[in-house]
């Protein structure tokens, strides 16, 4: 657990960073605006007794089981693939996605047919639970690429606009869960800032409810 007073939050980079901090702003938390462009790993906001952890999306359940940061922003793709000891405390609806399973159009069914994605945990799963055996194997991106080249027969990846796999020939052939980003918090952090915790977690909640109604 981080010194208390300061609530340490994982932000994560890339994608999520621009709606996870509009989100913040729009309840208040003053996240300052040169932030967005900056290189800097770790922004203090000491109005608001916060400090940023700049993370790799993937990461951001380890740092937050871990306690060195209270609170994080992740994906329910990563949380689903991390399994990490954490609390989930709010779908904060943004970066609306889905997982899905995608292949070539015209695929034929193989025996033990072979995987590619980044998500090896959530696809070993899915397909156990369908009683279908398949090889799974990880990659670290551009996924797409897989069925193209033979490495594999379908793929396990996110679809959001549904662009990539326009410009690749692919489609998509089961949805298996809608994802969008959750507010994660470390367990002893929860109780022992609790009431900076929650009080964030509410001011979040009321501004998602707001947005959507
Ligand atoms: C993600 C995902 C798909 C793409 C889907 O990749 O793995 O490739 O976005 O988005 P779309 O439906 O809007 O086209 P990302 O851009 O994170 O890069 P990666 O290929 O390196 O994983």
């Amino acid at each position: 657990m981080t010194e208390q007073g300061v609530l340490k939050v994982a932000m994560p980079k890339g994608r999520i960073y621009k709606q996870a901090s509009k989100l913040f702003r729009q309840a208040g938390l003053p996240i300052p605006e040169d932030f967005d462009d900056s290189r800097r790993l770790i922004i203090p906001v000491p109005e608001a007794n916060m400090e940023f952890i700049m993370a790799k999306p993937v990461d951001v359940p380890t740092y937050v089981e871990y306690g060195v940061a209270d609170i994080g922003i992740v994906g329910k793709d990563v949380l689903m693939e991390e399994n990490k000891d954490v609390y989930e405390l709010l779908d904060l609806g943004i970066a609306k996605c889905r997982m899905s399973v995608i292949g070539l159009p015209g695929w034929k069914p193989v025996i033990h047919p072979r995987v590619a994605t980044k998500y090896p945990n959530v696809a070993s799963q899915y397909f156990r639970e369908r009683g279908q055996q398949v090889e799974v194997i990880k990659l670290n991106g551009s996924i797409e690429l897989a069925p193209l080249i033979g490495l594999a027969d379908r793929i396990v990846d996110m679809v959001e606009t549904g662009q990539t796999l326009r410009e690749n020939g692919l489609v998509e052939m089961e949805t298996m869960f809608a994802v969008t980003s959750r507010l994660i918090a470390n367990r002893v952090s929860y109780r022992m800032q609790n009431n900076a915790i929650q009080g964030l977690c509410d001011r979040l909640g009321r501004m998602i409810a707001a947005v959507q109604n």
